[in-house]
């Protein structure tokens, strides 16, 4: 049987994969955490995108996996770097990161065909008390969105979690990207929204695989593409900040497929 229509379809058409497909997500997830892991030294001021980027390009070959990227409705690269003002889907190139900046390094990687896909922010040289913050709020988000996956909650229940935090903190959350369904595909459904309302979207089942990856600004939440047709940026020019995990579903809870295996998210943790 074709590996890509194992398992049924929810009336949502959001796949539900079975048990022994936990670990291919945690194999491929894992390989994208490590990645992260291992990028954090080659973050430095001096350095540019596209450097870090041809360092990640190699490592998804040391550890044996594809980058989902390269080649992806034509994108070119390993990664998406997201410096400062980029929201996401930064391009890699020969821009020089300088003391301060903020960034988000995001890899997808294909492991025996399981998809694991996860970014964290990094900072070149250090960090400073207004960048902090809002790397706090936004990594606090995910995991407060992460809490409330389990059967019988919904994804509105995901979005709201999120959206209420973050406004709490005076934030702004990115309306115009999303989370995805993801597994033996990249992107699938469902839309993974960072807002909403309790209780409204599709039920949340055993089995679904999908990633959160909630982008939040210190301004306004309004993005604009760039003539590149990747850049996402922020309208304001304010500051924005992104996490994504990859998680699954269990029967009473969630299992994150791309947690760091050297407990590391955090920039100035690391
Ligand atoms: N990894 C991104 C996501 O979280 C998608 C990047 S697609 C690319 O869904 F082509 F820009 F790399
Ligand atoms: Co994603
Ligand atoms: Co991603």
């Amino acid at each position: 049987m074709n590996e890509n229509l194992r398992g049924r379809l929810t009336r949502d058409g959001i796949r539900i994969y079975e048990r022994d497909d936990f670990a291919g997500m945690h194999r491929a997830g894992d390989v994208a955490a490590r990645i992260l892991d291992r990028i954090a030294e080659h973050v430095f001021p001096g350095q540019t995108t596209e450097a870090i980027d041809a360092r990640i390009t190699a490592m998804v070959q040391e550890l044996g996996a594809t980058s989902a990227t390269i080649g992806y409705k034509g994108y070119l690269h390993a990664s998406c770097i997201s410096v400062n003002h980029v929201v996401c889907h930064g391009i890699p190139g020969p821009k020089v990161l300088k003391d301060g900046d903020i960034l988000n390094i995001d890899v997808t990687v294909i492991v025996d065909g399981w998809y694991g896909d996860t970014s964290r922010m990094y900072v070149a040289g250090a960090l400073s008390r207004k960048s902090e913050r809002l790397i706090e709020v936004t990594h606090d988000a995910l995991m407060k969105g992460i809490e409330v996956v389990r059967p019988g909650n919904t994804f509105g229940d995901i979005g709201h979690a999120i959206q209420a935090y973050v406004e709490s903190q005076r934030m702004s959350v990115v309306r115009d990207f999303c989370g995805h369904g993801l597994g033996r595909v990249f992107h699938a459904p469902p839309n993974v929204l960072h807002y909403g309302r309790p209780g409204t979207g599709a039920v949340l089942e055993e089995g679904m695989f999908f990633t959160i990856e909630p982008m939040v600004n210190l301004g306004r939440p309004e993005t604009k593409t760039l003539a590149d047709e990747w850049t996402a940026v922020t309208r304001d020019k304010s500051l924005s900040a992104q996490f994504e995990h990859s998680v699954g579903v269990t029967a009473n809870g969630v299992e994150i497929f791309t947690l760091s295996p050297a407990g590391r998210f955090h920039p100035t943790y690391g």
